[in-house]
Parts: C-alpha cells; structure tokens; sequence
C-alpha cells in the first residue's frame, strides 16, 4: 500500500528532535559490531606471536609486555563494547518511544476530528488494533528491526571485510554461499508477507468482538446469548492462534536449508584453509582467526527469519496506521472560513436541502427539497414516522454531514462560512442515543465547559427538570455514573444530556426525542424549563408526542424525507392531515373536535 521508503520517511519526520540520539545509536551499533571482530583479530595476532609462530619463544622472552598490551586490548575492547551497546539500546528505545507517543497522540486526534462518514466506516475495535498493536510493531520496528538489520550488515560486511585482507581466496569461498541465502530470503518474504496481512486482521476481527460483546453486554444477557458469544468469540480467538501458528511456522520450512548453510560454514573453511596451510600459504594464527568469526557470517544468516517476520509484521501494521495517519476528514473548514466572534441570532435557512449518507454506493436520498426558515428565538418541533429523516435532518446543521444539494443558512451566512468549532460551539444537541461518559453527574453536564461554577450546573439541572432525582441520589452531583450511564434510568440519562447541551449556553438548541423516556409531568416541567432560559435561543425539537410540539412556533411533518405538512398547531389542525391524526390518535376524536371548533384543547 505504502512504500517501504516513504514509512521510513514517515518515521524518521515523527522523530523529530531524537534524530541525533538514533543516529548516535546506529552508529554506536556499528561500532561494537565492528569491535567484535577486535578479540578473534588479537588472539590470531597472540598465537601466531607467541604460540606457534617461529618466534614464538623468543617473543614470549624478549616482547612479554606486547603480550599483555594486546590481552589489555581485548578486556578493554570487550568493556568498551558492553558500554557502547548498553548506549545504543537506549538511543533506540527512547527514539522510538518518542516516535510512538508522537504518531498516538496524533492519531487520536486524527480520528476524534473525523466525521461521521469515517465512524461508519471503521468499526472501534479495529480503531483500538491501530492505535495499541499496530502502533506497538512499529515502535518495535523503530527499537528492535532496524538496529537487528545494522547490526547484522554492520557485523558481516566488516566480517567480510576483514577475511578479505587476511586470505581473499578463503573470504571468497566462505561468502560463496550468500547468493543462496539472497534466494532463501527473497522467497521467505513472498510467502510470509500475505500471512501477516492475514495476522493482522484476524487480531482486529478479534479486538472488535471482544469490545462489542463488552460494550452491548446487556444486550448479549437481556438474550442469554453468552454461549453463542464465547462460541463466536472463541471461534475468532482460535483463528487468530491458527494463523499466528501458520505464520510463525513458515519459517520452519525455511530454518533447514539456512541451517545447513550455516552449518557448512566451519567445513568450508576446514577445507580451503586446510589446504592454504598444508600449502604454507597460511599460518595457524589467520586460521583460528577465521574460524573464530564464522558466527560473525552464521549468526545474521539465522537471525534472517527472526527480521524478516518482524518487519512483516511492521509493513501489514504501518500499512493501517498511516491509513488514519493520512486520512482526512470530508468535512472541513473552507480555506476562507471566518471566525465567529458573536453568538448567533439564531435564525435557520433551510434552502431546498437535499441530502444523501456517503457511505453507500448509488445511494438514495433521505431529504428531499427542505426548505423552511425559523426566525430567532422560536422553536420548531419535527414530527414525523420513524425513518422519516428527523435525525438525519438536523445533523446537517452542526454539519456532521453536509447536503449533496442546496444551502442552509445561520443568520443569513451559508453554515459552510464559519469554522466548524465555532459553528459547533454555539449548538447544544442532545442525540437521540444518548451517551454519558463514566464520570461525576456534575463532569458530564459540565462537559462543555469544565470549569463551569457548581451553581450552574444546578440551573441547568434544573431546566432539565434533573435536579431533583441527582439530588436524591447518595452522592448527588458527585455521583460517578458508569460507562454509557450505566446506572440510571432512561429518562434520566436523557435530562442529563439535556443539561448537558443546555450547559453551553448555545444559540441553538437541538433535542432529538430528548423527552421521549420521560413522563408527561416531568416533561411538562422541562417545556417550563426550556420557555424560561436565562439565553437566548432558537430550539428545534424532535418528538413524537402532541403534548410536547404543539406550543412549537412551527410543527413539520416529514415524510419519506420531505415535508408533508408544515405550521403551527392551529394551522395543521385545520389542513386535517397528518397532524390531525396524530393528535385524533393520542388525544381522541373529542379533543380533535373541540380544537377543531377552536376552542382551548388539552
Ligand atoms: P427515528 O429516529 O426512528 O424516529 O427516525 P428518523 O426520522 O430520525 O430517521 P433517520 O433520519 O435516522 O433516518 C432516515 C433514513 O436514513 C432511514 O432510512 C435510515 O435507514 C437512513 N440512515 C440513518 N442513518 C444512516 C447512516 O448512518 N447511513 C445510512 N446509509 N443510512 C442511514
Ligand atoms: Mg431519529
């Protein structure tokens, strides 16, 4: 999907600041590769001077203290190396850390920002997979792969480098068996890559089941469906295990030829050396040397697997990280957006809106030809069978999708002139679904400005008609409810999000069947409560029942996404529509009749 070497770009700009550090590691890695070779070289140099060389007495009488000035050279080195690598190690992992507390943070905001089309799209568990184990293989990558690869090629070419200079005929056979091990490893990749692709799937199918059974736990028991859920879920768990064995036993398939590679190493080397010493063309010295670093050559040709499934696992896991990484959100501030310096008045355009979901192909639309306007102040209430579009009608205001046709405008001015917070800032929504966070009563109705007076919070509680079951309650205002407001009853998680949005002080207010859970007393305290704001505001308010929408400036009915009746309670008594029905059906025909004859109904 995305180059090797625009990843490797990509994490190098995101160690920003740490690039000296990693660098100073890499080559710190070298270094103590590079020093190993240092003891093999001084013990062939110590045997040849004052073993088996022709000297070899003579230099042990004469040159003793040479002899410990090469063995000082050797602890000394080997201590040297021990520093070195301690240092590298802590310049890659702290290079990577950085790196990874970087692109997480940015991440996350990355999808906070995002809009609704991209929640549709990607489900949270995957989300999670990208933000934790995805981001987990690159940081391994960063800490773990690339100092691997250094240092094998580190340790190898000043291996190779070194055999060249003592023997070049003994360098050349030894290094004979490279080619093969290019092959081996070029055909290790071709079949491993798709495996960890797989891998890494089957880890976010498991991640998203294990967070929807949590999350929709009370749905799973209100069915007693939790053998069916273990089954499902084992049933992702045991493909996730298969196909973490199948990718970790591809290279099995492949260990065995390294191996004998590996192993033919030491009889290369006994057979040409043999031969260069019995021809006197090599001393005993250049011989142990050379056999004392064939692991320098065997050591990277095993360690080949280990990287190479490593870095598999970093090319599926990067592949999903840079995809939110890069992702943009659809709905954005124009470039010549202005800034919102004012509250709005609050009056709303809606100028022949036609509107469509983008996540389908050949979509149809679910609004049809919108068109009304509500002056400042007023409150228009939504009515209308279920699917009919309410919802998704008043998401395109705060533009959580914006309209394939048509304008909707805020105090004159497009919606797509302001700043998306700014526009968001002035608009107090309580959705339909409600979600409150698992924190104090007093956090979440606070949530949109943290540092709101306690007194406050109580107003708007009170508006919400909420004050009186949160202070009934044991800790009242303090009290933590659970995640999604585990704890509370319906109607009361629908008046804290009320509050909630109320806390903004916005200009326009949105309820989405915010009262439909509660009773009709309650409710008739919240209309109270909403006609009595100490703001200004402009409401629109979706609801099913007559006694909620029928004080509306304007009530509209809308059908199969297009308005079906539009007015105000009088008005649409009189059309004997739709409205009218609906008021014969909750109301009676009496009630009907008797509004009908304009007489005060209730
Ligand atoms: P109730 O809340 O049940 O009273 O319905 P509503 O009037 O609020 O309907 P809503 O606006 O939510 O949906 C209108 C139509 O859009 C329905 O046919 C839905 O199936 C469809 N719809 C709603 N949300 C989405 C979405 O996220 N994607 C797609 N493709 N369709 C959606
Ligand atoms: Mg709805």
């Amino acid at each position: 999907m995305y180059k090797t070497r625009d990843k490797i770009k990509w994490i190098w700009t995101n160690m920003e600041g740490f690039h000296a550090i990693y660098i100073l590691g890499m080559i710190g890695t070298v270094i103590y590769n590079v020093l190993q070779l240092v003891v093999p070289f001084f013990s062939g140099k110590m045997i040849d001077m004052y073993l088996t060389g022709e000297d070899a007495v003579y230099n042990m009488e004469h040159h003793r203290n040479f002899f410990f000035i090469l063995l000082g050279v050797m602890v000394g080195a080997t201590f040297l190396r021990t520093i070195i690598v301690y240092v590298s190690c802590m310049a890659y992992e702290k290079g990577s850390q950085k790196v990874l507390y970087k692109v997480r943070s940015f991440l996350f905001e990355k999808i906070l920002r995002q809009d609704m089309r991209f929640y549709s799209k990607y489900r949270t568990g995957d989300l999670m997979t990208r933000v934790t184990g995805d981001l987990d293989a690159v940081r391994h990558m960063i800490a773990w792969v690339i100092r691997a690869v250094i240092e094998s090629f580190s340790l190898v070419m000043a291996t190779a480098v070194y055999f060249f200079i003592m023997d070049w005929r003994v360098a050349l056979a030894i290094l004979s068996i490279s080619p093969v091990i290019a092959i081996i490893i070029a055909q290790f990749k071709k079949h491993v890559a798709p495996r960890h692709k797989m891998l890494r799937e089957r880890l976010a199918e498991l991640n998203t089941d294990a967070q929807e059974n949590i999350a929709g736990n009370r749905v799973v028991k209100a069915f007693a469906r939790e053998e069916y859920e273990k089954e499902k879920f084992d049933k992702s768990s045991r493909a996730y295990a298969e196909q973490n064995e199948k990718t970790a036993l591809t290279w099995l398939s492949y260990f065995p030829y390294v191996e004998t590679l590996a192993n033919m190493l030491p009889s290369i080397l006994l057979l040409t050396g043999g031969i260069f010493m019995i021809a006197g063309t090599m001393t005993m010295g250049e011989y142990v040397a050379f056999s004392g670093l064939t692991w320098a050559i065997s050591n990277p040709m095993r360690q080949v697997g280990n990287v190479m499934n490593e870095f598999q696992r970093f090319q599926a896991a990067s592949d999903k990280v840079l995809e939110i990484y890069y992702s943009e959100a659809t709905i954005t501030d124009r470039p010549d957006a202005k800034d919102l310096t004012e509250r709005f008045q609050g009056e709303i355009v809606f100028d022949h809106v036609s509107f469509a979901y983008p996540d389908e192909e050949a979509v149809a639309p679910v609004l049809r030809d919108i068109s009304f306007t509500i002056k400042p102040g007023e409150t228009l209430a939504i009515m209308g069978e279920t699917g009919c579009g309410k919802t998704s009608l008043i998401q395109l205001i705060p533009r959580f999708y914006d309209p394939y046709e048509g304008r909707i405008l805020i105090d004159g001015e497009d919606i797509k002139s302001f700043k998306l917070t700014d526009l968001r800032h002035q608009i107090g929504l309580a959705t339909q679904d409600v979600l409150l966070y698992s924190d104090t009563i007093d956090g979440n109705i606070a949530y949109g400005d943290v540092d709101m007076p306690e007194k406050d919070v109580l107003k708007y509680a009170k508006y919400s008609a909420a004050n009186g079951f949160i202070k009934a309650m044991p800790e009242g205002y303090d009290t933590i409810i659970g995640e999604r407001g585990v704890g509370l009853s319906g109607g009361q998680k629908q008046r804290i999000s009320l509050a909630r949005a109320l806390a903004i002080r916005p200009s326009i207010l949105i309820l989405d069947d915010t009262t439909s859970a509660v009773d009709l007393e309650t409710e008739k305290q919240i209309q109270e409560g909403l006609a009595n704001l100490d703001f200004p505001c402009t409401k629109i308010m979706i609801a099913q029942r007559i006694s909620t929408t029928k004080n509306a400036d304007h009530i509209m009915i809308l059908k199969d996404g297009k308005i079906l009746e539009m007015g105000n309670h009088e008005e649409l008594i009189r059309q004997n529509g739709y409205y009218a029905d609906l008021v014969r059906l909750q109301l009676g025909e009496e009630v009907l009749a008797s509004m009908l004859a304009g007489k005060e109904g209730k």
